[in-house]
Parts: structure tokens; sequence; C-alpha cells
């Protein structure tokens, strides 16, 4: 795992923007693994603002979103659906047809989880997964003691991840308290992985995830197995980490940031 520092906010999701910029262009058929969340709304305004200045080319890539909550339809203005299309796809060139999202509509849910992990497969897997971190310490809705081999699948949400998403709710006791997500499992199967961390709120369970144990009670902590990960954090979400001058030192001299820099 690497840990990137930028010195707020704006800087950390540009360069999260830039890197996916760069491997659209590498790939114009990529495969990109999605989340939502405040955090990632810049983002895609980011992303959305690079495709119309740049005329980045989304027409050929697929993307899967990490989650959706049970029992919200497409449509609704909390559904995940709904916030991707209002906060990127409308913006930029993507087929439609090439989104995919689990529906938490579906009248077999089980089967629907075997039928997202199964599309996944036949896309050739996910080359890019880009991730947020609760403060529950989740990746997707992979809450505390979600086994690391997990698969797409229902998960109770915890009182924690409830509090946190559910003032975005017209009313907040109408949050679902379950979702579809994908698995530990899934997301440690991708190529590469981008993770966006920012804010105070998450200095706690940052640190937690990078430099504590490996352990199903903080999902987040997976990520410490996967070959191939960056934590793109700011000063205030790394205010706890005790390698703070190593990741500093990593950003400054490594070649293959400075292009970013
Ligand atoms: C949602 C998702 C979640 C969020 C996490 C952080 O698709 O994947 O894991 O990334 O809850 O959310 P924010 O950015 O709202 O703090």
């Amino acid at each position: 795992m690497e840990v990137i520092i930028r010195p707020d906010k704006e800087k950390a999701t540009k360069l999260v923007a830039k890197i996916i910029a760069k491997a659209v262009r590498e790939k114009p058929t990529l495969v990109l693994g999605l989340a939502t969340g405040n955090t990632m709304e810049p983002l895609y305004a980011e992303l959305a603002e690079i495709h119309k200045r740049e005329k980045l080319d989304f027409s050929l890539c697929r993307t899967f979103n990490l989650d959706e909550y049970v029992g919200l339809k497409a449509g609704h203005r909390n559904s995940y659906r709904h916030y991707m299309n209002e906060h990127l796809f409308k913006y930029i060139n993507i087929d439609i047809r090439n989104t995919h999202l689990p529906s938490g509509t579906a009248r077999d849910l089980d089967r629907e989880c075997e039928k997202y992990e199964q599309t996944i497969k036949e896309c050739g897997g996910i080359d890019l997964q880009l991730l947020g971190i609760g403060r529950s310490g989740h990746i997707g809705f992979n809450e505390p003691l979600s086994a690391f081999f997990s698969r797409t699948r229902v998960k109770a949400l915890t009182p924690t991840t409830i509090a946190q998403n559910s003032p975005l709710f017209d009313k907040p006791e109408d949050m679902p308290k379950r979702a579809i997500t994908m698995g530990v499992g899934t997301i440690l199967e991708a190529k590469r992985v981008i993770t966006l961390v920012v804010g105070s709120s998450k200095a706690e369970i940052l640190a937690k995830s990078v430099e504590g144990p490996v352990t199903s009670m903080v999902s987040a902590s997976a990520l410490q197995l996967h070959p191939k990960c960056v934590v793109i954090t700011d000063e205030k979400a790394s205010s706890n980490l005790q390698g703070r001058d190593y990741y500093r030192w990593i950003f400054e001299n490594e070649p293959e940031w400075e292009e970013y820099r």
C-alpha cells in the first residue's frame, strides 16, 4: 500500500481525477469500479470537467458501482443509481448500458448478487476500483466482521453508517437498513485500487485502516493485503498517521509521482 498526502481535499481530489483520466486514456475500455458518498461528489465534478475540457472519452468504459440500498427503486432520489446519473453519468459520454449497479429491488436478491459477480467476470474483472472509507471502517457497505473472502451480497448496515447517511434522506428514518454490496473479496480482486479519504472526521478510521492490524473489524484494513493500492488523503485526514513524513517523502521523491507534482 502507498499513502499520498496532499495539503487539502481539493488537491487530493484533483490527484485522484488525474489518475483516473490517465487510466481511461491508456485503456479506453477500462472497467472502472465506482463509489458514492460526499467524498466522491467533487471528484465526479472534476472528472466531468476533464471530459469537457480535454475531451476525455468514456464511450467504451464499463463501470460497476460498489453498492445499492435494498428496497430503493432506481429512480428514488437517494438511490445510488440516481446519485451516479446526477453526479457523473449525465455529464460524460458514457453509454448508460455500460454502467452497472446492483438492483436493490430485485425479487431474488441473492440471484441479483450472483448475476452482478458474473457480469464483472464477463467484463474481464475490474481494472481500477475507486473507494472511500466510512466511519465504521467500511469499504462499499462491508461493515465490521465482513469476511475478507466475501462476495457481492446483502449486508445489514451498522448504526454508525445509518447515522452517517440518514441525514441525506428527507425522512432520516426512511433510510434502508440493508444494502447490496460487493464483498471485500470482490474488491480485493480489482487489479488496482485507489482510495480517497479526506477531512478530520476520517482521521481516526484512516489510521486504523492503514497502520492498524489487519482485522475484519475494520474492513478497510484488508486493503493492506492488496498488491496495488494507493490511499490518497489530505492533511486533516492524515493527522493520526505515524508514517506521515515518510508518505510525504514518497510523493515528493518517487519517480512514479513526478508527473503529478
Ligand atoms: C458508497 C461507499 C461507501 C463510502 C463511505 C464514505 O458507495 O462505497 O463506502 O465511500 O461511506 O462516504 P463519505 O464519502 O460520504 O464519507
